[in-house]
């Protein structure tokens, strides 16, 4: 699949074209204020995935994960609906798991919601397993904690 996509880092620039992806991906959205937030701080890493086929606009997906010790904590992966399903989500994961080895990470965390069955299934063929459960922790829903060893 690498030959299909490519990997750089998200900067200021890309925040309208993440943000036009994150709307139609989640129902409470970040803002543009909580993706600068998150690409200014520096145990924050945020890139995002081109389509190497297509030469303009060609940003179809983004991941923002922390390292803290350790832990990689992944708080944010999305594709853009017309390119789902074609492993970039999955392609995204390994180059980022390279990045976080690289800086000394060892375990991968993630909150996804209970309800949530097209990302748990993506995070379960992926490698992770449940680890705990957090009441409430989207509004009113209830969020599953997984894990996975790098
Ligand atoms: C979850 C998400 C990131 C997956 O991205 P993707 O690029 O489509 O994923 P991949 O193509 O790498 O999929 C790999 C596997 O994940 C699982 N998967 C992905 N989408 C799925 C779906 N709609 N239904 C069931 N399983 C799915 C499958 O096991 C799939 O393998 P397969 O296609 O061989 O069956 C994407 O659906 C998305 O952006 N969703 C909205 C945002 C979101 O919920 N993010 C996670 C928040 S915690």
């Amino acid at each position: 699949m690498s030959h299909l996509f490519s990997l750089s880092e998200l900067k200021y620039e890309n925040i309208g074209d993440v943000l036009r992806i994150e709307e139609a991906s989640f129902e409470n959205p970040w803002s543009k204020k909580s993706f600068l937030n998150e690409i200014t701080q520096s145990i924050s890493n945020n890139y995002i995935a081109k389509l190497n086929s297509i030469p303009i606009n060609n940003i179809i997906a983004y991941i923002s994960f922390r390292i803290v010790c350790s832990e990689m904590e992944i708080l944010k992966i999305a594709v853009s609906k017309e390119y789902r399903r074609i492993g970039v989500a999955t392609y995204m994961m390994d180059k980022c798991y390279e990045i976080a080895l690289k800086k000394n990470a060892e375990t991968a965390f993630l909150e996804v919601n209970k309800t949530n069955f097209k990302a748990i299934n993506f995070y379960i063929k992926n490698g992770y397993e449940r680890y705990g459960e957090r009441a409430k922790y989207y509004k009113n829903e209830d969020a599953l904690l997984l894990k996975k060893e790098l």
